[in-house]
């Protein structure tokens, strides 16, 4: 239980007779200063019915209270101020964490409902980009948070296959490219095919005539267009899995756009059905005025279906395969409209079920100020980025702890949890600008710093022989441990906010805060020295181990039990 419901439970106790709980609950406030206490309550609002100054309800009320879980109950004018008996709450606290360990802060509030999680979903033919690792990373994160909270998160790589980009790929190859320079070197060399695309379309537009037909034969199973666009698929394949195996990352489903080709007709025939397909301009479209929106381009002029045709099948099919409670799309923030599209259509379908759709946005990573745009060549290479984290990672450990078994698993671990943990820790819809050196940076509020806050306190663990009792009590007076106890206690709800909005920030702001407040602890306190309270302070060492480890987990990073 949290101290403001211990409050909220104690303030209640006194004033039954006129005010509810939820009221109770609902005044209280968190002080700004600790030399106010741990929960305060003011008294205004019962100064109506008691037909009194708040000051002197203050007053009375506190004779009334009961003081068990309290230090003390201060009177300030109208308020009252509640100071936590820490003992009382560090015990109760850290003995909960002893006995549940990892399952702290579990839930099954989750009640095994299936939530498909759109996730990665990079672009056949084109480097995987920081975009997509963002996608990856954050959806791969939601996915263990809604875990923890009982949800069956279900990770699906709706893969960018499919599409006029397919034509243009065609044609570029056919006129300019070599299987021998494919071969070589796949995604580079169709990105390439790619740019050169669009640099000669400028000058021939014609160029675009022929991808149009190109697609058009994928579209209908032409053999040739088939084997190269298969080709293409299973060459750039390899090259995510490499990325994937490195953040070790798994998916349920690789069912990307190509898989719903023969699943649109169906979409089609619905929206005919229900008189929703208007034609422009020889286009068919679904007007969404109604909705303040630009209508659903369904059907080119040519026929051919496009993105949100496919979003729109792969939508029916998930509710169909999977009976989805929640169904989460973690794309990029200019992908907004896209998204409200799709419900709209959905709605005007009449499938209920479009409000449990969620777009789970974020921001846009820049270079220099600018933005990234694979079609100009201007990407950073996610393989590259890794490389060199795990690179700097290794020299730090080679330096710092030299005689460490285990070198390079550790410093995959740390290198990759960089990466990982600086894309994880501001809100997801933040802009930023990519900068290598501050990625892969060890000191402050980083991944390697937390990794290296729980390794130290495994060895202080390992050097004490700590073995936790449940039954033992652990009772802590002192201002620093208090600070960690009160982080320890509020996680059940830290994990509930970061899952009910889809924000795995706020575990690693969490993580960096329990690091910060250990670490603060540890410099002031001799933690071994033999007195009535070490076990105490052992199980404190033992409870942030174990928080620590769990939200580095959440966010998808290893915790090195040395580095
Ligand atoms: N492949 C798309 C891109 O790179 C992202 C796909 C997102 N998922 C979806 N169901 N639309 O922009």
């Amino acid at each position: 239980m949290n101290n403001k419901e211990i409050v909220a439970k104690a303030v209640y106790e006194v004033v039954k007779e006129v005010l509810p709980l939820e009221e109770v609950r609902q005044l209280l406030e968190n002080p700004k200063s600790t030399d106010h206490g741990d929960v305060a309550f003011p008294t205004f609002a019962l100064a109506k019915v008691y037909r009194k100054a708040p000051q002197q309800i203050a007053s009375e009320l506190a004779e009334k209270i009961d003081p068990t879980s309290f230090e003390k109950v201060e009177v300030v004018g109208p308020y009252l101020n509640f100071f936590m008996n820490k003992e009382v709450i560090s015990s109760i606290v850290l003995k909960q964490i002893v006995k549940e360990q990892n399952h702290y802060g579990d839930s099954t509030i989750g009640n095994h409902g299936a939530v498909p999680i759109d996730m990665s979903s990079p672009n056949i033919a084109k480097p995987i980009s920081m975009g997509h690792l963002r996608s990856t990373v954050i959806g791969n994160s939601i996915g263990f948070i809604l875990e923890k909270i009982g949800y069956d998160p279900i990770r699906i790589n709706h893969l960018g296959d499919w599409g006029t980009q397919f034509g243009k790929l065609i044609v570029a190859y056919k006129k300019w490219g070599s299987e021998a320079k494919v071969k070589a070197d796949p995604i580079a060399e169709l990105l390439r095919l790619y740019i050169d695309f669009h640099e000669k379309a400028e000058t021939e537009p014609e160029l675009n005539d022929e991808a149009r037909a190109w697609f058009k034969k994928l579209e209908e199973d032409d053999a040739e267009a088939i084997e190269l666009w298969q080709w293409f698929r299973s060459e750039s394949l390899k090259e995510f899995n490499k990325i994937y195996q490195m953040l070790e990352i798994d998916f349920d489903s690789f069912n990307g756009e190509a898989f719903y080709n023969d699943k649109m007709a169906e979409v089609v025939e619905l929206l005919e059905e229900k008189h929703l397909l208007k034609e422009d301009k020889g286009a068919e479209i679904v007007d969404l005025t109604a909705y303040d929106l630009n209508p659903a381009l369904i059907k080119k002029t040519d026929g051919a279906t496009l993105y949100i045709t496919r979003d729109l099948a792969a939508a029916l099919y998930r509710k169909r395969e999977y009976n989805f409670v929640k169904s989460i799309y973690v794309v990029g923030n200019e992908q907004s409209n896209h998204f409200k599209q799709l419900k709209a259509v959905l709605k005007e379908m009449g499938f209920d079920w479009a409000d449990d759709i969620y777009h789970v946005p974020f921001g846009l990573i820049t270079k220099d100020g600018k933005k990234l745009s694979t079609r100009k060549g201007k990407i950073v290479l996610l393989e590259e980025v890794l490389n060199e984290a795990v690179r700097s990672a290794k020299q730090q450990i080679v330096e710092k702890n030299p005689d460490l078994p285990n070198k390079d698993e550790v410093a995959h671990q740390v290198g990759v949890g960089a990466v990982v943990f600086h894309d994880l820790k501001n809100d997801r819809l933040n802009n930023f600008d990519f900068n290598l050196e501050e990625v892969v940076r060890f000191e402050g509020e980083t991944g390697p710093y937390v990794q290296y806050t729980h390794a130290r306190a495994m060895t202080i663990l390992e050097k004490a022989g700590f073995v936790p009792a449940a039954e033992t009590l652990y009772a802590l007076n002192d201002a620093d441990s208090w600070e960690i106890i009160k982080l320890l206690q509020s996680y059940p709800e830290v994990v509930m906010q970061a899952a009910a909005t889809y924000e795995p920030s706020v575990i690693a702001k969490h993580a960096i805060k329990v690091a910060q407040a250990f670490n603060k602890y540890y410099a002031h306190t001799k933690i071994l020295v033999e007195d009535d309270q070490k076990e105490a302070r052992l199980a404190l060492v033992y409870a942030v181990t174990t928080l620590l480890k769990e939200d580095l987990r959440l966010l998808g990073v290893h915790a090195p039990n040395k580095m």
